[in-house]
């Protein structure tokens, strides 16, 4: 049998979505000045970017959103869909990555491309990570969530260790090219986040289209959205009886799933892995 994981410079990868062509094609991709990209360690945030990046670049217009699968509408630059459609993309694109700062391709650097890095709570997205492997049959069983927690705190996940991904992103020295943002922020107050990442990307829209973009990226718009929601994925994929992709979209989830003796171990790990780095995180740990 095919094997579910590939390693690419030490990082876990599903073999589903990615290979060692997808990976070259990344590699050699020719960044354009007006690219966006999204970078989001798994479960922080991507396919809300996929949905909000779009509106944002065209003022609104629902046709992509409403007219595209959100794999090839905003494209990950690492999984072995882009070749296909990197034709079609129209200026200014945009992508998504998983990708560590370290592993993004050359022309990355070279260009004037903007990053957008969206964060979340690593205690929330490992439950969130947690029942997509459940529920996607190309990644392998999580275990119990002790375990899970365990092979999280160790790197032994999609994309490795969640504090190798944060440092490689705090600490890249992009000046005005990046900006940050959490999970969080979005949840608390979308119009708000939608008007940072309009006006990141030197757009400025009026209040109507910032609350229009807004609504259509509600967990509730996105959740019944045939175009996002991955309901066009055949159940041998990803099988909704066991989770749903669009689950919660919720902060704080982890209280109902970290008994007191994980919350110290984890805490105690994380904590250790930044010390003495110069960024603080934005969640109480
Ligand atoms: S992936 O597989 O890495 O691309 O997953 P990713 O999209 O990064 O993360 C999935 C989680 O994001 C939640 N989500 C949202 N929350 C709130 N509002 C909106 N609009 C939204 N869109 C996606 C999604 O529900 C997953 O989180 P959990 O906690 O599992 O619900």
């Amino acid at each position: 049998a095919k094997k579910m994981y590939m390693l690419h410079h030490g990082l876990l990868l599903p073999t589903e979505t990615h290979s060692t062509d997808s990976l070259k094609f990344a590699h050699d991709f020719r960044f354009k000045d007006d690219d966006v990209v999204a970078v989001t360690y798994p479960k922080s945030g991507t396919i809300w970017m996929q949905e909000i990046l779009p509106l944002v670049l065209n003022g609104g217009d629902l046709t992509p959103i409403h007219t595209i699968p959100n794999w090839d509408r905003v494209p990950w630059l690492e999984e072995s869909r882009l070749a296909s459609v990197v034709d079609q993309l129209v200026s200014p694109r945009a992508l998504v990555s998983h990708f560590p700062y370290n592993l993004m391709p050359p022309s990355f650097s070279t260009s004037k491309a903007k990053v957008i890095y969206v964060m979340r709570n690593p205690k929330d997205l490992v439950v969130s990570s947690y029942y997509f492997h459940q529920m996607a049959e190309f990644l392998e069983d999580p275990g119990t969530f002790d375990e899970f927690v365990d092979k999280f705190l160790e790197g032994r996940v999609l994309f490795g260790k969640w504090t190798d991904h944060m440092k490689s992103w705090m600490n890249a020295e992009l000046g005005d090219r990046i900006m940050y943002i959490t999970y969080e922020d979005m949840l608390q107050d979308l119009p708000a986040a939608v008007r940072r990442i309009s006006n990141f990307l030197g757009r400025n829209h009026s209040e109507e289209v910032i609350q229009k973009i807004a609504e259509h990226c509600s967990f509730k718009a996105m959740k019944t959205n045939t175009m996002s929601n991955f309901s066009l994925v055949p159940k041998i994929y990803m099988d909704n009886d066991k989770s749903h992709f669009f689950r919660k979209g919720i902060a704080g989830d982890w209280k109902n799933h970290f008994n007191s003796e994980q919350l110290a171990r984890f805490t105690s790990v994380i904590q250790k892995e930044l010390e003495g780095e110069s960024f603080s995180l934005p969640w109480n740990m």
